[in-house]
């Protein structure tokens, strides 16, 4: 489907976000692993989250939709059904990943499967690590979905992470959850937090280091869940009210996890007026509001390695505001973007040519000078939601009419994107 967009004045009034997709997942796997009965509230409506919902209900965990909450009937541990399909974790590389940790640890087969994007995806980051554990599986080409798991018994395991990834460590953690001994996994650069900060694992730092350990004594236990704002579909909108001119608007109950607000401070940094006007604690998690007010002008910064994982996902719509701002935009120690929903950095890159930026690619990133041609363009999502929303950020921002192709995959993480738009434009 293709979705065209054209030059707003400004945006104006208040909005509230779906619960983050990250603490979304966590929420329904932590429920669906303890036994009883769990409430979820304010559960993130994406394809994705409904991906981690099916393959938990082929497991035997029961979900009922009561007005805006979900109740979950969890199994408990060791209790789950064995599939009697694959698995199907969609265009969802958490669902997958997290998976993949807590199946390695069952007393039965399973075979994990995703759509087109996720088989292309790398798995071998997550079974290798997990083998170390003792568990049997095995990939396509030892890298690829279909993912299987064979019934097997797993050992503890200090595991210092190569890659820095939530996903990978978060497998690991869950996977150890069901082992009467403890596991260690060791983080050099720090990732989002929230399966640790969930199930209270004991976590600490040494030589820069984070350790985290995990063993049964964490296995959840039913809970009631309440879902802050998503950080995520909120960045959007965050660097379109800074751009758009005469722009004030504020977003409430905004999950404002540290290992998550790297946009907003990098945006600061660039002089964006954003203020935090309140800030509380949600279940362990930090949620807030936010103002944010039109900024004449944005500055590009230097982005230290150390807060690329904090702002992984946000690096499309950050680069919408880098090529608004003086100075060069430029990314580094980011190789991981080309292993995403689609390669980020080449779907940037080329998008970017189409709207007339003077564009280097790296390996590991990109760097972007000049500005936006007054043209008609036509953006690309390459089927990759955060890509099909920043470019549609962009043509809100240009004189002449934008296009964004395929544009339906915002429903991976915000089916409401066109609707809370719709909302604040004035
Ligand atoms: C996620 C972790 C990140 C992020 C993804 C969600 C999570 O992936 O890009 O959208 O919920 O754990 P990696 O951990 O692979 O970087």
């Amino acid at each position: 489907m293709k979705q065209s967009f054209s030059k707003i004045n400004k945006v104006e009034g208040e909005l509230t976000f779906r619960g983050d997709k990250s603490i979304s997942h966590r929420s329904v796997i932590f429920s669906a692993l303890s036994e009883g009965k769990s409430i979820i509230k304010n559960l993130s409506n994406s394809d994705d989250v409904a991906s981690t919902i099916g393959c938990f209900k082929e497991l035997g965990a029961e979900f009922n939709f009561l007005n805006d909450e979900l109740e979950v009937v969890g199994k408990g541990i060791n209790s789950f059904n064995a599939p009697s399909k694959q698995l199907d974790a969609g265009n969802s590389g958490t669902t997958a990943r997290l998976l993949s940790g807590i199946l390695s640890a069952q007393n039965f087969d399973s075979e994990l499967i995703g759509d087109e994007s996720l088989s292309k995806r790398p798995m071998s980051r997550v079974a290798n690590p997990l083998r170390t554990m003792g568990a049997k599986i095995t990939l396509a080409d030892d890298n690829f979905l279909p993912m299987k798991i064979s019934n097997t018994s797993l050992h503890p395991i200090e595991y210092e992470m190569e890659i820095a990834s939530a996903q990978i460590k978060s497998a690991l953690l869950l996977a150890a959850i069901h082992l009467p001994q403890e596991s260690k996994i060791i983080e050099k650069l720090i990732t989002r937090d929230h399966t640790e900060r969930m199930l209270r694992l004991p976590t600490y730092y040494e030589a820069g280091k984070k350790i985290i350990s995990a063993a049964q004594l964490n296995y959840p236990k039913k809970s009631i869940y309440n879902v802050p704002g998503d950080i995520s579909s909120a960045s959007f909108f965050i660097v379109l009210a800074l751009l758009a001119k005469d722009s004030e608007l504020v977003i409430r109950n905004c999950s404002l996890n540290e290992s998550r607000i790297g946009i907003i401070e990098v945006l600061q940094k660039m002089g964006g007026d954003i203020t935090i006007i309140s800030q509380s604690s949600n279940m362990g998690e930090p949620v807030g509001d936010l103002l944010i007010r039109s900024t004449e002008q944005l500055t590009n910064i230097k982005l230290d390695e150390r807060i690329i994982p904090n702002i992984i996902d946000e690096l499309p719509i950050l680069s919408i505001a880098g090529i608004f701002a003086d100075g060069d935009f430029e990314v580094r120690n980011a190789k991981e973007l080309r292993v995403k929903e689609t390669d980020r950095i080449n779907a940037v890159c080329r998008n970017m040519e189409r709207a007339g930026i003077n564009v280097t690619e790296f390996e590991d990133g990109f760097r972007f000078s000049g500005s936006p041609k007054s043209q008609s363009n036509i953006f690309e999502s390459f089927g990759d939601h955060r890509i099909a929303m920043s470019f549609s950020i962009l043509g809100m921002l240009l004189e002449n009419e934008t296009i964004i192709n395929d544009f339906e995959s915002v429903s991976i993480s915000n089916p409401l994107f066109l609707e809370q738009i719709a909302k604040i434009l004035n």
